[in-house]
């Protein structure tokens, strides 16, 4: 999921939403390992957060009040894997509820990211400790702005979302609603994946699909353009891609780079322009190279490969990636965090098909692969993925199916979103789930965790629905609770 994170950072950069919203930042003593007995004298470290209380209990919605008891709910989204300010500007959307509803904005750091370290090595690295961090981070923010009795609705997209997920699952006394958007919750259950009409091929079939949708000849020139890389002088394309050094190409052939760009495209197709990246840039991606003879096709591919990766091709060269290209689609184990991640708890047992089988890239996911770079990674630690790790501490299927006691849960997931098909779909829910609360939302023509966004003037329709149903939603647990 790291590409995801590369592009949100990206859209940080500057602020794209009609209204700016600042935040502060802020560090909390936090519990170093959660799974132990509580001592005085235990260690703590720092852990970041970042805060806007500008509109704190002062609701300009007449249907929420604001009291001493409570003066305003508490939006929290739950960090995933990034520097968490990565993660601000693109969601605007709990931001514009907490402006109309005097709510709280918290935004909790995952712990071995940005300046959240809590130790050298990653001993205490699990979505246990992180959700714990989160539970601990908001009882103390309760306490410094007297909202003990305040409700605290979750929001989370991607691994985000899933942890939006475990949190109201696992931890409903610290939250009393979430929503959460593309998470990929189904993804650590592979047991359910037949009975939910997925296999290891969706994530990169819903990528191909894109691509073919965009245009009819796009995968063909696609195909021709890897063939033409994988020949191509490395030199020369190292000066075209803008590279660093040809190591940047790939590990294992020379198209790696470009086909992990148009791999992690998809997730990012919003109808509008995000910085440098256009609205809709899957169909820019197919115009840039259909519109592309032969002989031009490498520098199309590398301008292709720049707006997916956001590197600019005249500007500083671009650095080899050691997590991304040549490995599982959507990211997978390797030497930084999410790798880590992803040898213990989140790998993703993920294939995609090559171009004799119509897709854009052959992967055969073979765990013993998998299993030697978690060794060379991490072989200190002596650890190997386990994918069903999160679904036997906080349930998978099962949750979004309603065959377990867990109650509002907004899961949202967007048609065209690669991750998609691991998340909950409206037709698996229980008949009456929204009797529990849970609600089952599916945003046509979305990419990943669309509806988390700011309201944009050129937002789908479709966007907008959503939207207003998960407003409504939340605006009731809010009333409920309080
Ligand atoms: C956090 O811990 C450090 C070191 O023990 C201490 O100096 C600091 O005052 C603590 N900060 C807060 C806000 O409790
Ligand atoms: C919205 O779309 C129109 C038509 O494509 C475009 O001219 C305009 O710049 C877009 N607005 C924003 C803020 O991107």
């Amino acid at each position: 999921m790291k590409l995801l994170f590369a592009s949100l950072l990206l859209s940080s950069a500057t602020t794209i939403a009609a209204t700016d919203y600042s935040y502060q930042t802020l560090y909390y003593n936090q519990t170093l390992d959660h799974t132990q007995p509580f001592h005085p004298s235990n260690d703590r470290w720092s852990h970041r957060y970042l805060l806007n209380d500008d509109f704190w209990a002062t609701p300009k919605d007449e249907d929420l009040t604001s009291s001493s008891d409570c003066p305003g709910p508490i939006m929290f989204y739950t960090g995933n894997e990034g520097p968490v300010d990565a993660f601000w500007s693109g969601n605007g959307f709990m931001m514009e509820m907490a402006e109309s509803w005097g709510g709280l904005i918290v935004f909790g750091e995952e712990r071995y990211y940005g300046p959240s370290i809590p130790s050298s090595d990653y001993s205490y690295m699990s979505t246990q400790q992180v959700l714990e961090d989160y539970v601990e981070l908001l009882e103390y923010v309760k306490k410094e702005y007297k909202a003990e009795s305040c409700p605290v609705i979750a929001f989370g997209g991607s691994y985000g979302g899933t942890l939006t997920t475990f949190f109201r699952a696992g931890y409903p006394h610290a939250v009393q609603g979430g929503l959460a958007s593309s998470a990929p919750v189904g993804n650590y259950d592979p047991i359910g994946w037949e009975s939910h009409g997925i296999d290891s091929y969706t994530f990169s079939d819903i990528v191909t699909k894109q691509y073919a949708d965009a245009d009819s000849q796009c995968l063909s020139k696609i195909w021709e353009a890897t063939e033409i890389i994988n020949s191509g002088n490395s030199e020369d394309l190292t000066k075209t891609f803008n590279l660093c050094d040809a190591t940047g190409l790939g590990p294992n052939s020379q198209s790696e780079l470009f086909l992990y760009g148009l791999e992690g495209l998809p997730q990012l197709n919003y109808p509008y322009a995000i910085n440098d990246m256009p609205g809709w840039p899957v169909q820019s991606a197919c115009d840039i190279l259909t519109s592309s003879s032969s002989d031009t096709l490498i520098e199309a591919a590398a301008k292709v490969t720049g707006m997916a990766l956001s590197y600019d091709l005249k500007g500083a060269c671009f650095e080899t990636l050691d997590e991304g290209p040549g490995n599982v689609p959507g990211d997978g184990p390797g030497a930084g965090p999410w790798g880590y991640q992803s040898c213990t708890e989140t790998l993703h047992l993920f294939n995609s098909r090559g171009p004799a089988d119509g897709g854009i890239r052959e992967y055969n996911l073979d765990m013993s692969v998998i299993e030697e770079i978690c060794k060379d990674s991490w072989g200190e630690f002596d650890v190997q993925p386990n994918t069903n790790a999160l679904t036997d501490r906080y349930g998978g299927y099962k949750l979004g199916d309603g065959l377990v006691d867990v109650s509002n849960i907004i899961w949202s997931v967007g048609d065209i979103d690669p991750w998609g098909g691991g998340c909950f779909h409206p037709e698996y829910a229980k008949d009456g789930s929204e009797d529990d609360g849970l609600y089952y939302f599916v945003i046509e023509k979305g990419a990943h965790h669309y509806d988390l966004r700011g309201e944009h003037e050129n937002d789908t329709d479709s966007v907008r629905d959503v939207r207003e149903k998960e407003r409504d939603i939340i605006k009731g647990w809010i009333q409920d609770f309080v």
